[in-house]
């Protein structure tokens, strides 16, 4: 165990050996390893960006950069719900910073942050490949398009 407490499971470290061999240069695998790291620790932590760097060899900073570029990693805990607002073309286009504004002020936060009770974290997110259901926004794993302040609402009060 190293002195922050990260670390992988023998099992894991043994999926990490096999994903970094599927790749001609290991850096390959830095992804789904990335991804292995949230999953096993809840969120890519300073501390797990420095444990991941050192199984491949690369600085910090290197794997810093990586999990700062996507907004598929969570550097803080994140809520038991992942609300993303896409803000691009389409959805600008067809009112998505009214729906970010008024999700900002129905629960609180800023794009980025989780509510207090630990329920929602929003993120302000680019294109996810449904223009045409603009605006829209992805609650977990479910599209939902045709927002309206009303349909945000009916679909943030069923998130428990
Ligand atoms: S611009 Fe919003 S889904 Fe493509």
């Amino acid at each position: 165990m190293n002195r922050n407490g990260i670390e992988f499971s023998d099992a894991q470290l043994q999926e990490v050996r096999r994903l970094q061999g599927l790749y001609p240069d290991t850096r390959g695998a830095l992804l789904p390893v990335l991804h292995l790291a949230q999953d096993a620790f809840g969120h890519v932590s300073l501390e797990v960006e420095e444990y991941v760097a050192r199984l491949f060899d690369l600085s910090p900073a290197h794997v810093h950069e990586v999990v700062t570029f996507y907004t598929l990693f969570f550097q803080a805990p994140k809520g038991r719900h992942i609300v993303s607002v896409c803000h691009n073309l389409s959805c600008h286009l067809t009112g998505a910073q009214d729906i970010l504004r008024h999700l900002k002020a129905r629960l609180g936060i800023e794009p980025g942050e989780t509510t207090e009770d630990g329920r929602v974290t929003l993120l302000a997110v680019e294109c996810l490949c449904a223009c045409e259901m603009a605006p829209m926004m992805q609650v977990d794993d479910r599209y939902e398009g045709g927002l309206t302040p009303a349909k945000v609402d009916a679909l943030v009060d069923a998130l428990r």
